[in-house]
This record gives structure tokens, sequence and C-alpha cells, in this order.
């Protein structure tokens, strides 16, 4: 028997301010699959928005071992999820278990966002489309006249240099510790933008100024960083105030990379807006409504 009462009391609000989502038997289920997920805070972001637009969604996190994907995503489909976010390490591997891709998908090879629609799961990646709001938002960036060096070839990387294909930008240049994922990144990117200068540069310091002194846009897409102890992954000799610099890591929320560039007095930006608009993109896959940005951001950042 169902055990609810159309008067119950509200849920109380979380001790860090949170407002608490009530559960009806309506709700509509959405959550993140990942391997470790307890860090997340998606789930904060995504259930602040649906508490602030009136909407009967609530978001949880899922502990998914890679050994158990195939089951969580047939279960989630059966179960009759809106959909879900996906993260490390299963955004490649998820996508044979897929039914359709959306287009970014399909270029980066990789899901952050499973949308269900009438039990056909659709994976898309909302990661490119969130760096890029973010960058607009912040720093008014052109893409059309600007030169991108991009550090990284993983799938990070991959999903900023589509969008930045996708939106114009005339050349980037992809520099990876392992030189091989960079060429072939390189490769695979220009069969898709024919239109853009696509090339890797070897992992050396001296490669490294001279694509400093030939680019504006400087992405670190590599995990350097992650570690708050990790050096900069890039010798900044060269950076100028004409340069803009993102760290797609938000925790730490400066890295060694973005404290040096700050002081060189580059326009900097760490992956917290990343982070929110990507989010508030598979809200909107999710809801079909626009994302209250604000509450989204002011969850992120927390009391
Ligand atoms: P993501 O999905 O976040 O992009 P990933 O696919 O594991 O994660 O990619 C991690 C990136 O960080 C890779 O480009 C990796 O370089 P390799 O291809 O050579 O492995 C880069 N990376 C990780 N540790 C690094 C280090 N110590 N120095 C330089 N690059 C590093």
């Amino acid at each position: 028997m169902d055990a609810t009462h159309g008067n119950a009391p509200a849920p109380p609000d979380a001790p860090d301010g949170v407002p608490a989502v009530p559960v009806t038997g309506r709700t509509r289920l959405v959550g993140i699959i990942g391997d470790p997920v307890a860090h997340s805070r998606s789930p904060v972001m995504h259930n602040a928005a649906f508490r602030a637009l009136g909407l009967d969604f609530a978001y949880v996190p899922f502990h998914v071992r890679p050994d158990a994907l195939e089951a969580a995503v047939r279960g989630l489909a059966a179960l009759g999820v809106a959909g879900f976010n996906v993260t490390v390490p299963h955004k490649e591997r998820i996508v044979p278990l897929l039914d359709g891709l959306g287009p970014a998908a399909e270029v980066v090879g990789a899901v952050n966002t499973v949308v269900v629609e009438d039990g056909r799961l659709i994976g898309h990646n909302t990661d490119g489309e969130g760096f890029s709001k973010a960058l607009h938002e912040t720093h008014r960036f052109k893409a059309e006249r600007s030169r991108a060096l991009v550090l990284g070839a993983g799938g990070a990387a991959r999903a900023v240099c589509d969008q930045l294909a996708r939106e114009g930008i005339p050349a980037i240049r992809i520099c990876n510790r392992t030189d091989a994922k960079a060429a072939a990144l390189a490769d695979h990117l220009r069969r898709h933008h024919p239109n853009c200068d696509i090339k890797p540069l070897p992992w050396t310091p001296l490669d490294h100024r001279a694509a400093i002194n030939w680019a504006e846009l400087i992405v670190n897409a590599t995990s350097v960083g992650l570690d708050p102890a990790d050096a900069s992954p890039l010798d900044t000799n060269g950076i100028s105030p004409g340069h803009i610099v993102v760290d797609l890591i938000y925790e730490p929320p400066e890295t060694d990379l973005l404290r040096r560039c700050t002081a060189l007095r580059a326009r900097c930006l760490n992956g917290l807006g990343m982070l929110l608009h990507q989010g508030a993109a598979a809200f909107t896959l999710w809801t079909g409504k626009a994302a209250p940005i604000d509450v989204m951001r002011r969850a992120l950042e927390g009391p």
C-alpha cells in the first residue's frame, strides 16, 4: 500500500542549507553514474534547480563500478528514469550500450548525459557546450578570431577541441605527454572539421613556448593540477595579459597553472563554470526548460 498522505509535512532542509527534495508518486528520477561518485556536486546543483522551478524531479548519485555498467544502464532504463549523467570512468565505455548519440557525443566518442525517450537511451556530450558558455560569459571570447593551444588529448580535450572547431576557430594546436594520442586526436578532428587547422605539437618546453606566443586561448585539459601539489604542466614564460587561460580543473579552484597565469595578469578561468553550464544543458535536455543558472551556480559554490 502507498503510505504517502496528501498533506505530509515538507521534508526538513539539510543541515548545509540545501533545500530537501520532496518525492511524490510522480517524481521523475535523474542521477549520475560514476566510480567514484560521492564527491559529485551535480546532485546539489540539479536538486536546487528542480526546487527553484517547482519541478517534480529528483537527482541521486549511483556508485556504479565498471563491471556493473551494463547492468546499471539496463536497470536505469527499465526503471524509467528520465535520464542520467555519466562520469569517470564510464563516459566512453557507455557508448556501445546506447541506442543513439547526439552530434557532439558522436564526434567526441564520450557521453556525459543520457536522455531516456520511450525506453531508448540517447547519449549527449554537453561538456563542450559547457566550456563554451563559461568562456563566453566570463571573457567575451570570440572563437573565430582566436587560436587555441590545448594541453591533453583525453575525453575533456576532445570535447573542448570539437566545440572550438564547431564555433569556427581557425586553428588549434594539441599538445599531449603521449605524442601519438595528440596526433590521433588531431587526425580525427580534422576529418570532422576540415576548415580548422588542427595539428599536434611535441610535449617540450620549446614547443610550449612557441605555442604560447602563437595562441590567444590556452586550455589545460590534462589531469595535472588535480593534486594541489602538482606543478603547472606548462612553462608559463610568455603568458601575457592578452591570453585567456582556462584550467578545466575546479577542485582545487586555483591550480599552479592558474596561480602563475593570474600573477602574469592573464585572464583566467577554472572549470567550475564548465561544470555549471554542462549541467544546465543536461537539465534542459531532461526537462525541456531553461535552467535557472544563478540558482545552480549558488548551489555549486556552496554556503
Ligand atoms: P579526461 O576524460 O578528464 O580527459 P583522460 O582521458 O584520462 O581524462 O585524460 C587525461 C589527460 O591528462 C591525458 O591527456 C594525459 O596524458 P597521456 O595521454 O599522456 O596519458 C594527461 N596527463 C595525465 N597525467 C599527466 C602528467 N603527469 N603529465 C602530463 N599529462 C598528463
